[in-house]
């Protein structure tokens, strides 16, 4: 084990005592005589006032001049409080520094390629991400997967309180008519099959349902080959749940109370425009907003009102681009009990029982009660003009499923990337995503996507077009 360590935050607590401080060197600023230079680890960053020249062996001098921005190192020194006017207030450890009595050079560090601690860098995009563990450094960014990791943690803890288990459910799947683009999988065991990765876990998660869990969550990793956005990436996280015996107004008292209590614990610097949450269908929001996703805050550049609202009765049906009847949300939700009769008539006049979250013009969340009935099933499926046989190929699981006493069920599930973006008041997901990828879907880091070696496409049975 290396020698006791005090992380820098610890120093405030330390003055007068001896300590030992690992990080990297931050900012390094030549004071005549003196030299002065941040050490940054993960906890804070703390102001060093290097060795005085009197009492610096050759070794400390060696270290001083040599140190650079990003170094690795240990220091060794005294925690002493600062003046009142070098107090900073902006920083955790702003009251003290160390002074240095032994500088140790750990590591050395390249010239990054862009700087760390600068807002204004413009580094672009590609670079950013191909020195991702450096851009990663930046106090915004750590800050970010900090958020992160409370809010995730938040979502944890009160799912389990409110009784439910989180299952994890396969990456390996069948496609799942979800309206995205599907990243498929080559099967080495099975010539010219394939698995594809989940769009979500719907099917999955209605199946848990069918097994009697009842209340069922997972922190889901979902892939969507789709145009990037920004607020999309082809890989991103739901707090995916669902629930049996409830009804759509049982998801958005539990959602709603949950997204209170979120903000409540894990940014309660931020207000909400209003609580309960507003409620629009549709098709008010469609008249009052323009669109579907309306942003309902008060003060628009206020960046600490978050304002949620509701949208409920989605159509159930769609005309896709080349006009066929597609389904708005996905085929499994259940029609509106007012609509039935509409069905065969008037498809498209059909509303599901399908509803949104928004907050500040983004969608959050989409959910729905399911369908949990076979002959309703098929019917949809029917309507969407998906042939019997197609249906019993693609969805036949789930036909069977209702018929060995599926519940009624239904569930809902936000967008983790999404709800951090807008907590962090940041203007993209890749800000909150420890590796995402660029715009046209690359990750620079690793160069992937890639090329595989002929052997792997060989046994993945797979022939190249050129
Ligand atoms: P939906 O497809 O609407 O519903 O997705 C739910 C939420 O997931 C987030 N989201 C995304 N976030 C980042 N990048 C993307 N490419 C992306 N796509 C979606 C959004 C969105 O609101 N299975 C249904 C849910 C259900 O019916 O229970 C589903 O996935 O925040």
């Amino acid at each position: 084990m290396l020698e006791q360590r005090t992380l820098t935050k610890e120093t405030v607590e330390k003055v007068g005592e001896t300590v030992t401080v690992f990080g990297w060197v931050h900012a390094r600023r030549d004071m005549g005589k003196l030299v002065f230079f941040d050490v940054r680890d993960a906890s804070a960053r703390l102001q060093i006032v290097g060795v005085p020249p009197e009492l610096a062996t050759d070794e400390d001098r060696e270290a001083l001049s040599a140190l650079r921005a990003e170094y690795v190192v240990a220091v060794t020194g005294v925690v002493q409080q600062r003046g009142a006017k070098q107090v900073n207030p902006d920083q955790a450890t702003g009251t003290v520094e160390l002074l240095a009595k032994q500088v140790r050079i750990l590591n050395e560090s390249k010239t990054p390629p862009f700087e760390i601690d600068n807002e204004e860098r413009q580094a672009g995009e590609e670079l950013r991400l191909q020195y991702r563990y450096l851009d990663l450094r930046h106090e915004r960014l750590a800050r970010n997967l900090r958020l992160r990791d409370a809010v995730v943690t938040f979502f944890r803890d009160y799912m389990h309180a409110a009784g439910f288990i989180e299952i994890e459910t396969p990456i390996l799947m069948k496609g799942t008519p979800e309206g995205s683009r599907e990243y498929i999988v080559p099967s080495r065991l099975h010539v010219g099959k394939f698995f594809v990765l989940p769009q979500s876990p719907q099917q999955f998660k209605q199946l848990l349902m069918v097994a009697g869990f009842e209340k069922y969550f997972q922190i889901a990793r979902c892939f969507r080959d789709e145009d990037q956005r920004g607020d999309r990436q082809p890989e991103f996280t739901q707090l995916d749940f669902e629930m049996s015996f409830v009804d759509a107004e049982d998801i958005y008292q539990f959602t709603e109370a949950m997204m209170i209590e979120l903000v409540r614990r894990v940014t309660p610097e931020k207000k909400i425009t209003q609580i309960p949450f507003p409620r629009m269908t549709y098709a008010e929001a469609m008249e009052r907003y323009g669109n579907d996703k309306p942003d309902i805050r008060a003060d628009k550049t206020d960046p600490n009102e978050l304002g949620f609202c509701w949208v409920v009765d989605f159509p159930m049906f769609e005309r896709d681009e080349e006009g066929n009847i597609a389904a708005k949300h996905h085929p499994f939700c259940a029609v509106h009990p007012d609509d039935r009769a509409l069905l065969d008539s008037d498809p498209l006049a059909v509303r599901a029982n399908a509803y949104d979250l928004v907050m500040n013009g983004y969608e959050l969340s989409s959910g729905s009660i399911r369908i949990h009935r076979r002959e309703e099933q098929k019917k949809i499926f029917d309507i969407l003009k998906i042939s019997p046989e197609d249906q019993q190929r693609k969805f036949g699981h789930m036909l069977e499923a209702f018929e060995f006493g599926a519940p009624p069920h239904g569930g809902f599930a936000p967008g983790i990337d999404r709800i951090v973006m807008l907590l962090a008041g940041e203007p993209n997901i890749r800000e909150v995503i420890a590796f995402p990828k660029t715009g046209d879907a690359r990750d620079p880091l690793m160069g992937a996507p890639a090329d595989v070696d002929a052997r792997a496409l060989h046994e993945a049975h797979i022939k190249l077009e050129n």
